[in-house]
């Protein structure tokens, strides 16, 4: 099993106010699954992602990825399990605004020591189609285009596990559709598991399994 989630609760202030935003998920992928969560607007889809991306700390309950127990991990532990077993990748992007599109992509191969990082992160670009956009800024892509450099940076270590909040959210149908195409390839060539948060009928239609969530529960489909 890739991800084991039991029984997490999250809650929040929010105002001052406590507010429970994960109220007892369990949920479970196994590796190698395409598996999409879809709910409404503030049913706790990001917040369940953060999780077990180890970004956040849940207030009850066990997240276990790829085998270890990600809840009591300290900050060092944390930051490796990040590096060496998943990709995330934003609905916002996250591109460093300073970095050129080769440059972003080569920033998580050069903090794990990798060598040749700059031409391998190139070497990344074109397998997004991006091969002749390595020297622009974020500023001068268009949201596809950031959406693709996204995704050749959180896949470039080829983490087991790839994590993408709502990847198609911000584009329009057909640059959606490339994007959907690129993370079911990579996935058939890496055998990467994915787990994608989505409104996107067509995105949540390609996944081998749908979980809805509503109101920090999940309604069907915890199990793998
Ligand atoms: N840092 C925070 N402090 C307080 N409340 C928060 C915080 N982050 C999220 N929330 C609240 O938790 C609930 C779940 O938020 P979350 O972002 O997980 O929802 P979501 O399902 O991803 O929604 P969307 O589809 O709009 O992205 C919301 O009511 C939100 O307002
Ligand atoms: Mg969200």
């Amino acid at each position: 099993m890739m991800i084991r989630a039991r029984d997490v609760v999250m809650r929040l202030a929010s105002g001052g106010r406590p507010l429970t935003v994960l109220d007892g998920v369990t949920l479970e992928v196994a590796a190698g699954e395409v598996c999409a969560i879809t709910g409404p607007s503030g049913s706790g889809k990001s917040t369940l992602l953060g999780l077990i991306a180890g970004l956040d700390r849940p207030t009850a309950g066990s997240i276990e990825v790829a085998g270890v127990e990600i809840t009591g991990l300290g900050e060092d532990a944390l930051a490796r399990f990040r590096r060496d077993t998943l990709g995330f990748v934003f609905q916002s992007y996250h591109l460093i605004p300073t970095l050129t599109a080769a440059e972003n992509v080569a920033v998580p191969l050069e903090l794990a020591g990798a060598p040749h990082a700059l031409a391998r992160a190139r070497d990344l670009l074109a397998t997004v189609g991006l091969a002749d956009r390595a020297h622009h800024y974020p500023v001068q892509l268009s949201g596809g285009e950031q959406q693709r450099v996204a995704i050749a940076r959180a896949v470039a270590l080829r983490p087991p596990l790839l994590l993408a909040d709502e990847p198609t959210g911000n584009l329009d149908s057909a640059t959606g559709a490339q994007i959907i195409a690129l993370l079911l390839a990579l996935h058939r060539e890496h055998g990467a598991t994915l787990l994608l948060v989505t409104h996107d009928e067509a995105l949540a239609g390609t996944a081998g399994r749908v979980v809805r969530l509503r109101d920090g529960r999940v309604l069907n489909g915890a199990h793998a």
